[in-house]
């Protein structure tokens, strides 16, 4: 069974967070959750769902008690969590969405909350990072701190959602981002691959 670390912030994309949540519990991975307080905030605006970020009710986000058991949520403000650790083992770590806010921190190595922590552990590790960023338009700052944790091993996944399969609905053009983020997981997934 993967092992995924998942991690939402305060930027606007909640749906693409949902939908990947979704898809990794269908893949049978066991999921570490956190949430930052802001993803909370844009959570319950754009989804309706309300969560305390510090205990998160998990069966808000989940259909089903069997997937329930493979959600473990961490509270963001808990640097003694597991996943702060590199003693950890697991298949990766992906922040959907992921705020400039918390890849400045990244970028900078502030370790000062649990997301910023994990992720620095896994480019400590050599583990795979991946930030599913959602800014626009982007300073020259958001630029650099790109290329900073891009140097350091992260791989920046800009949520660019792509139209060349002609999605007819919200949720295919959600899933055109979720299942290039499972495909960089190495999560198996049924996708539309480009043909010429
Ligand atoms: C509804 C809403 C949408 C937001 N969208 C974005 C966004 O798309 N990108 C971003 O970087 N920040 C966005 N923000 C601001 C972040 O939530 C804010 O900078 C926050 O401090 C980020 O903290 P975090 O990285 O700890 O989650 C948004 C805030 C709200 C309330």
């Amino acid at each position: 069974m993967k092992s995924i670390i998942d991690a939402m912030t305060g930027a606007s994309g909640a749906l693409y967070a949902l939908r990947l949540l979704h898809k990794l519990a269908v893949a049978n991975c066991s999921i570490q959750l956190t949430l930052s307080e802001p993803a909370c905030v844009s959570l319950a605006a754009e989804t309706g769902i309300k969560l305390n970020a510090h205990a998160p009710d998990a069966s808000k986000l989940f259909e089903g008690s069997e997937v329930l058991s493979r959600v473990t949520i961490h509270n963001s403000r808990d640097i003694g969590s597991s996943i702060a650790s590199g003693s950890n083992r697991h298949n990766g770590m992906v922040i959907v969405p992921c705020s400039m806010g918390t890849l400045g921190r990244i970028a900078h190595g502030t370790s000062d909350d649990l997301i910023a922590r994990a992720a620095d552990v896994c480019l400590k590790e050599r583990r795979k990072l991946l930030l599913v960023t959602r800014e626009m338009p982007l300073t020259l700052i958001h630029l650099k701190n790109m290329v900073q944790v891009t140097e350091a091993g992260a791989i920046v996944m800009h949520a660019c959602p792509h139209f060349y399969h002609r999605p007819q609905t919200v949720e295919e053009v959600v899933d055109t981002v979720v299942d290039r983020i499972l495909d960089h997981l190495e999560v198996d997934v049924e996708t539309q691959r480009w043909k010429s």
